[in-house]
């Protein structure tokens, strides 16, 4: 029976520059410049997502989840740190030209364009919850919170709490995640050794 996530096999016919071990992927999930997304080890992306790069690259690290139906644009450059998570119907865009100068359309030539990039970096242990936008430019801190339907224009500070549109702090992170992560890979370097 064919599993709802690719083979070790399917993965290595994506593509991609690189790739970790225990990555799940589901099979409806697309990636486009797939020679630009590296992907760490235990990584899970769900149904529906798409990931789009171009030589800035895409960089997702260990321990990523990206939940169904999330879109990472990368024109610009995204990086995904280690234990960050992206919920469902999440859209990340690192390249804009809704509020540029030239022609909007993919379909013309490049020089009519004028797109606006910046890189977009999500740190470690960051959540970003269901159906927000993330703009070019965008860093959000380690440990962050993005609560659900957030517009993110600005970059939010490490272990802050946002939500809204517009969006506003709510409160700080608590929580145990790096007295966590380094039990976890200390339990991991038992198991190794
Ligand atoms: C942002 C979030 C983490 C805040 O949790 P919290 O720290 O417990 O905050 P509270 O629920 O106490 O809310 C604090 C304030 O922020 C507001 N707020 C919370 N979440 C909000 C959101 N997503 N959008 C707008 N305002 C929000 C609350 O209304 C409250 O406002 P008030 O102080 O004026 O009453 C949480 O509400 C959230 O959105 N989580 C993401 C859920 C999600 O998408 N999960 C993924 C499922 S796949």
């Amino acid at each position: 029976m064919m599993t709802p996530h690719l083979t070790r096999e399917e993965l290595a016919d994506l593509g991609l520059r690189a790739y970790g071990d225990n990555v799940m992927i589901d099979r409806s999930c697309r990636f486009y410049g797939a020679e630009h997304i590296s992907l760490g080890g235990c990584v899970r992306i769900d149904a529906f997502c798409v990931l789009s790069a171009s030589p800035a690259g895409i960089s997702i690290g260990d321990y990523v989840h990206l939940s169904a139906g999330v879109t990472i644009l990368g024109s610009g450059g995204v990086t995904i740190e280690d234990f960050a998570v992206v919920s469902v119907h999440t859209t990340v865009v690192s390249s804009t030209e809704a509020n540029g100068g030239g022609i909007t359309s993919p379909m013309v030539p490049a020089k009519y364009r004028m797109p606006t990039s910046a890189p977009v970096v999500i740190r470690r242990h960051a959540a970003i919850g269901a159906s927000c936008v993330v703009l070019p430019g965008v860093e959000i801190g380690m440990g962050a919170a993005v609560g659900a339907l957030t517009f993110v224009r600005h970059s939010v500070p490490e272990m802050t709490v946002v939500a809204g549109n517009p969006m506003r702090r709510v409160s700080r992170r608590r929580g145990k995640m790096l007295e966590f992560e380094a039990q976890l890979r200390q339990e991991l370097e038992r198991q190794r050794a």
